[in-house]
């Protein structure tokens, strides 16, 4: 072990926009959200909120916890889908607003899984030279990429960032264990969101309606559930690690039925699991650092516990994570 997680941040636009809110928008009722998602809301962001905006207020509450100057910072990785522009990247807008001006700066795009991918990421420049300090951000605006007349999808989705600041530990009984990280483009079909006209000849242009997300949920249902629950196991295995030894579980917060099939397949007591999908939705990139900042906040973690991160995303991308805090 050579890598710790320094400190952590997160950042919710102002605007919170419950399911009552979403009735008067589309075909749909709280009642029918809560029975099959269990969001009650999520937040969305109002001008100026920008995903690179919410991601460099993460990004400063890390620093702060950590005690390291932005001036220090290596390099910054934003896992994201939801960029206000496609270039400069969002990690090079975060790079000038939090003046890490020694630092190199580019985004990372797993859909879901960015944050894992990321922190992943920092594990090996931390591993290849100890003096790196690396900054990770999750972080989504995803209220400005859906179609809020498709009710399949603008009920799940919400905004927001986390961020975590990954740098070297002498102690080496604590830090990142290691990660198992998956892709299947193969499935890209089940979820999926262009950025411009497509130039897939299997997509025909009447069919283009926007920077849109396009989800057959049910398949993605089943998918997410299996390929989280393989990806724990193995990665426990390959540790010789016994899931009754891991103090809390912080999956990805896609909504609370996928969780509690999860938690149910891997046979975990739901206390072991946070859950706040409830009151954010599903951020992406951004909800397993948002669900990370909460618990390491709300002192649900303490150090030497065992931390297990799991994650399933367009793609698709899918992994697991294991660290001692
Ligand atoms: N309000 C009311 N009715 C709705 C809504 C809505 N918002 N959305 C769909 N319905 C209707 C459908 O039209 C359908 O009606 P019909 O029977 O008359 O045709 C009925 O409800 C059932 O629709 P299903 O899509 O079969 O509903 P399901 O039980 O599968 O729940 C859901 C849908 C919540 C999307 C579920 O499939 C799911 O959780 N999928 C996982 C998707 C996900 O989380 N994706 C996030 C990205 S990937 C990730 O983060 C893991």
């Amino acid at each position: 072990m050579a890598s710790l997680i320094m400190g952590t941040g997160s950042c919710l636009p102002r605007r919170a926009l419950s399911n009552v809110d979403l009735e008067k928008i589309v075909d749909t009722s709280d009642e029918w959200i809560r029975t099959r998602t269990g969001i009650k809301k999520r937040h969305i962001s109002s001008s100026g909120e920008y995903t690179y905006y919410l991601a460099s207020r993460a990004a400063e509450q890390a620093l702060d916890m950590a005690g390291v100057a932005a001036a220090d910072l290596d390099l910054i990785v934003v896992a994201t889908i939801s960029s206000h522009m496609l270039m400069p990247s969002c990690a090079c807008f975060v790079q000038q607003e939090i003046g890490a001006k020694n630092a190199f700066a580019y985004d990372l795009n797993a859909a879901c899984s960015g944050f894992l991918y990321s922190l992943d990421l920092a594990d090996k420049y931390v591993q290849a030279d100890k003096n790196n300090k690396i900054l990770i951000i999750g972080a989504e605006t995803l209220s400005s990429r859906l179609n809020w007349e498709d009710r399949n999808t603008c009920i799940l989705f919400g905004d927001g960032a986390g961020a975590a600041v990954v740098g070297h530990t002498d102690n080496n009984d604590r830090g990142i264990i290691g990660s198992n990280l998956c892709s299947d483009g193969s499935l890209w079909k089940l979820l999926y969101m262009h950025t411009a006209e497509s130039c897939n000849p299997e997509i025909s242009v009447p069919e283009w309606s926007g920077a849109h997300i396009v989800m057959e949920g049910r398949e993605v249902f089943k998918y997410a559930v299996k390929a989280m629950e393989d990806a724990v196991r193995e990665l426990l295995e390959k540790h010789d690690v016994d899931l009754a030894a891991v103090k809390l579980v912080i999956p990805h917060q896609a909504n609370v039925r996928i969780l509690n099939k999860l938690v149910e397949r891997l046979e975990l007591h739901s206390d072991r699991v946070f859950i706040n999908a409830p009151q954010y939705g599903n951020t992406s990139a951004a909800s397993i650092p948002i669900a990370l900042d909460e618990a390491n906040r709300n002192g649900k973690i303490i150090e030497n516990d065992l931390i297990l991160f799991c994650s399933f995303g367009g793609g698709f991308t899918w992994g697991a994570s294991l660290l001692k805090w």
